[in-house]
């Protein structure tokens, strides 16, 4: 296959073989691509993204995250981001989708992270509308709408409206049976208790069982039972617990056979356990980040693609980031021992992004998933 395009790694030898054009005042190497996929792995490659693309064979990569740009936003130097209307950049993105779901192996995940606009007063819903045309368009399912909390908005007042401080990150699959690596996720999270677990636990519901209405029968099993789930708290089985006593508390609204309501009305108590298990929402919250001598103006955070390259792939993995900016994708995937491909249409990007990877070291402790 051939296309044209730059290509910044471990090049020389097969284009000195090719005799192709060197551009001497660039460190780059500036001549037409003619290769395989395996010369694509662990390499920045400059060029539009469709054309690359093509290099790929059918279902190879096992991840894909990238942060295209938002319409009308910024000027990377033409491309996409710049057409007229929204439907025209919405059509531009899926057409890199397309590429993106060919090439994807069937258990792998696609993350596209995309920002929002206003025109003319009134928001777009760019993100959502790129969503929806993805569904209609394509063999895929769309399994979370995971919401970035940005902690560090730009601190922009505005007089008649609020300040948008959020983005969506889809993550979208082929197959039911993509890569999760849910299990490590939740060991790696551990139960983590909020409260110590001091002589005070149930104090409150000792005093109140003495006080209700309940039969003698009643506070023996009732003070029974706490008793035994004091001990549960104490040595961490679970998280912590709360009571319902008849005539003390309200009583649950509906409820089936055996439920809480029947259990207040047959026992005079309740008691439910919160075990404290940790839970993965489909929101992160985390500031935007600037690199220090990093000219990209939009850098999405090293973390949050950290987080989902390590649950969504495995070590020796192929990760791919089609708008690679600064080369964030590239920098998770090496640091958690993935392969990557990074595919980025300006120069200037592409070699800071090599060098940025140059620095990572593999293997680095994870500050997530802890
Ligand atoms: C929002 S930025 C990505 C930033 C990146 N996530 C990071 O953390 O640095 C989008 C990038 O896509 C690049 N780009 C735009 N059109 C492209 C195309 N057709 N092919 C390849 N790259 C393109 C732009 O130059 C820009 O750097």
């Amino acid at each position: 296959m051939k296309t044209t395009g730059r290509i910044t790694r471990s090049y020389k030898k097969h284009f000195i073989k090719k005799k192709q054009p060197v551009v001497k005042e660039s460190p780059v190497l500036y001549r037409p691509i003619e290769t395989s996929f395996q010369d694509l792995l662990n390499n920045i490659i400059q060029g539009d993204n469709l054309e690359i693309l093509k290099l790929i064979p059918d279902n190879t990569v096992n991840l894909i995250i990238t942060s295209p740009p938002y319409f009308k936003q910024r000027d990377y130097g033409g491309g996409i981001g710049n057409e007229k209307t929204v439907e025209e950049y919405i059509d531009n993105l899926l057409k890199v989708f397309s590429e993106c779901v060919r090439i994807l192996k069937d258990d792998g995940s696609i993350v596209f992270n995309l920002g929002d606009k206003y025109l003319e007063g009134s928001l777009q819903l760019i993100p959502y509308r790129f969503a929806v045309a993805s569904l209609k368009s394509f063999p895929v399912k769309l399994v979370n709408s995971i919401t970035w909390v940005k902690s560090n908005p730009t601190p922009r007042q505005y007089q008649r409206r609020l300040v948008s401080s959020a983005e969506p990150f889809f993550h979208f699959i082929k197959n039911d049976n993509y890569c999760y690596n849910f299990a490590d996720y939740m060991s790696n999270n551990g139960l983590k208790s909020k409260r110590t677990a001091g002589n005070n636990i149930g104090k409150k519901y000792f005093e109140l069982i003495e006080t209700s209405a309940l039969t003698l029968e009643q506070k023996k099993m009732a003070l029974c039972e706490l008793q035994e789930i004091i001990e549960a708290v104490k040595s961490r089985k679970i998280e912590s617990f709360r009571m319902k006593i008849k005539g003390i508390h309200s009583e649950p609204f509906g409820g089936q056979d055996g439920g809480r309501k029947y259990q207040l009305m047959r026992k005079g108590f309740t008691i439910i356990k919160i075990k404290g298990e940790p839970i993965k929402r489909d929101v992160i919250e985390c500031a935007v980040e600037t690199i220090k001598g990093c000219k990209h103006p939009a850098i999405y955070p090293l973390s949050i693609i950290k987080e989902l390259i390590k649950l969504l792939s495995l070590p020796g993995n192929i990760v791919l980031d089609p708008f690679m900016g600064s080369g964030t994708t590239a920098a998770a995937a090496k640091e958690l021992d993935r392969r990557y491909i990074g595919i980025e249409s300006n120069e200037e990007y592409c070699k800071y992004a090599q060098e940025r990877i140059k620095n990572i070291g593999i293997g680095k402790p994870l500050e997530l998933f802890r």
